[in-house]
């Protein structure tokens, strides 16, 4: 293994600067892995403006979120993989040639997944059926899900479709992006700009809202959400796309006694986040297996041209994942 390695840093200019830096050791509990692709995450643009010197914090941070390659070195105590084996997984600071991740937090890549689309499932496989567990949800339900064509929305729609949900309804802002809703699984698609949601989703069900709700936007959509929801219905909000503030009526609210929760994978505790990723095995991953769930991909990229993928991802033009492949 080399001593040093190329990785990309935020906090150094209004894009990801490369560096030079020696590659890590495993600690206790720990693997070290040889990515070979990496993807982008909305909050990667976020930090990136966060950490802009220009405007913002000017701390510098090694990027990134999400990765796939091989075990290359493992640390006392970690278990579950091997050496050599093909892994995909979330940590802070995937943008590297060699990334550090706790061993609960990676999982081994289903036979016939490329490194690239590997890379771009883990947070949506984990953030989307950690939601609808949280959700408690059940084969047969109506699933809604807002700010669908993001990334993790595309995934949460073929997660909820593989685990049998009933009608799902999906909702983008943007016309034209109305049939990767439909070509991901949704059987009900709401352009938001031009389209009443509420009515449309009490529509397509009966009059009676939405088993669950996963919301990716927040602001007034989370508020349309809410008579949108059946009577005993729950609503997890993931995301916070258009604004984290949100005005709802408490009358909607407990006439229909909805059950509100929010989940933010990102600030879980170590033990917590590995046992959401511990329950794909058995529910999603042979799903993944068999063709059932694929990421879908916008872009796929060299690592060098990182500033062009975070301009993609800013356009909001994206349809689906970018992937960066690691030299
Ligand atoms: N809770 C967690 O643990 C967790 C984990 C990962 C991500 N997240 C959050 O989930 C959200 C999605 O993440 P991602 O990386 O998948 O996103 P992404 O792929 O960057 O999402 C892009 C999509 O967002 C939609 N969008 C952008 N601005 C919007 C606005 N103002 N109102 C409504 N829709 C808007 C656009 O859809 P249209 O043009 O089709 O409307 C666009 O296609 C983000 O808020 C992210 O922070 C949460």
């Amino acid at each position: 293994m080399t001593e040093m390695m190329t990785a990309l840093f935020g906090g150094a200019g209004p894009d990801w600067e490369t560096r030079q830096v020696p590659v890590p050791k495993p600690g206790p509990g720990q693997v070290l892995v040889r990515a070979r692709a990496v993807s982008l995450n909305n909050a990667d643009v976020q930090m990136l403006a966060a950490a802009d010197p220009a405007s913002g914090s000017r701390q510098e941070y090694l990027a990134g979120f999400e990765f796939a390659g091989e075990i290359a070195a493992l640390g006392e105590g970690a278990g579950g993989v091997r050496l050599g084996e093909r892994v995909m997984g979330t940590t802070q600071g995937a943008f590297a040639q060699y990334v550090l991740a706790d061993h609960r937090h990676v999982i081994a890549v289903p036979a016939g997944i490329a490194d690239e689309d590997a890379s771009a499932l883990p947070t949506g496989l984990l953030t989307e059926h950690g939601a609808l567990t949280l959700g408690d949800f059940q084969p047969g339900q109506s699933v809604l899900i807002t700010g669908a064509t993001s990334s993790i929305g595309l995934i949460g729609i073929q997660i909820a479709k593989s685990l049998g949900a009933g009608t799902v309804i999906a909702t983008t802002r943007t016309e034209s992006k109305k049939d990767l809703l439909t070509d991901a699984g949704a059987d009900c698609v709401i352009a938001t700009a031009s389209q009443d949601l509420t009515g449309l989703v009490l529509d397509a069900t009966d009059g009676q809202g939405a088993d669950l709700v996963l919301d990716h936007v927040g602001g007034q959509t989370f508020a349309d959400c809410l008579p949108a929801t059946r009577v005993d219905g729950r609503i997890v909000n993931i995301g916070r796309l258009d604004q984290a503030e949100s005005t709802i009526n408490l009358d909607a609210l407990s006439y229909r006694h909805l059950r509100i929760a929010g989940v933010s994978f990102g600030f879980s505790r170590p033990d917590e986040l590995g046992h959401v990723i511990a329950a794909l095995a058995h529910q999603v991953l042979p799903a993944v297996a068999d063709g059932r769930i694929r990421p879908v991909i916008d872009s796929v990229l060299p690592f060098g041209q990182a500033k062009e993928a975070a301009n993609r991802m800013r356009s909001g033009r994206a349809h689906g994942k970018i992937i960066l492949t690691v030299p």
